[in-house]
């Protein structure tokens, strides 16, 4: 599996029957991601919430490939006004796709598609948990503050292998804030996303990983640069 980080919190991941996931794809606007959104392609795409450095250039990526698009209820019914079909979950629940796993998560945030003439309520924000063929487990946070589900729903029940949480402050959570999810969610790798795209959510990643090296410091912190991939090599359990 091949974990690639678009910037901010677009991530593609390659699983290893080859499957395209791309989540959030925030592409052409992003000034951290220097790739064309034309070189882009998905067979899945996730979107977490409305706000357009989430929602980013889904449609015309998924106008381009067919991608299957997993969103809520409420932005599905938007893309569907598009001309655009999408599958439609909702908090809790999971669809199978391509023998991929997504299970539609919380998270506190909130969700208008705000790129409109009118901004249109999106229904509620998300997080996703994605169980690849293998079993590997990744969880994508999506935007949002501290909440205990990510303890007692995420970190006990799902127990994801690799994390992806915001640590940009402002918007969603912080570094220290980022660092205490990851405490709860307890994976073997996070890496830190929502941070450094634009001056409002500068954030220093070292800070996150010293808090995490107190916190949790079994968990692996992989900092990433945009457009750098990974692969990434997960401790086995015994
Ligand atoms: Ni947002
Ligand atoms: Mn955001």
């Amino acid at each position: 599996m091949e974990i690639r980080w678009l910037g901010h919190s677009a991530f593609e991941i390659i699983s290893n029957e080859n499957v395209k996931i791309l989540i959030d794809p925030f592409i052409s606007n992003n000034p951290s991601c220097s790739i064309p959104v034309e070189e882009l392609d998905a067979d899945i795409i996730c979107i977490t919430h409305g706000h357009s450095d989430h929602f980013g250039d889904a449609m015309e990526i998924a106008n381009k490939n067919g991608s299957l698009i997993l969103t809520n209820h409420e932005i599905s019914l938007f893309l569907d006004e598009q001309g655009i079909e999408a599958s439609g979950m909702n908090i809790g629940g999971s669809v199978v796709a391509k023998g991929i796993k997504f299970t539609m998560l919380d998270a506190k945030h909130s969700s208008s598609i705000d790129f409109v003439d009118e901004i249109i309520p999106g229904g509620d924000p998300a997080s996703f948990l994605i169980t690849l063929e293998d079993g590997t487990k990744i969880f994508h946070a999506g935007d949002t503050g501290l909440f205990s589900d990510l303890e007692n729903i995420v970190g006990k029940i799902y127990k994801p292998d690799i994390a992806m949480v915001p640590i940009g402050d402002r918007f969603t959570m912080g570094t220290f804030e980022g660092a205490l999810a990851t405490m709860w969610i307890n994976p073997k790798m996070v890496i830190p996303m929502h941070y450094n795209t634009f001056p409002a959510i500068a954030q220093d990643p070292a800070v996150f990983s010293n808090f995490v090296k107190q916190l949790r410091p079994e968990v692996e912190v992989l900092i990433l640069n945009p457009m750098e991939s990974c692969v990434p090599q997960l401790k086995k359990e015994d």
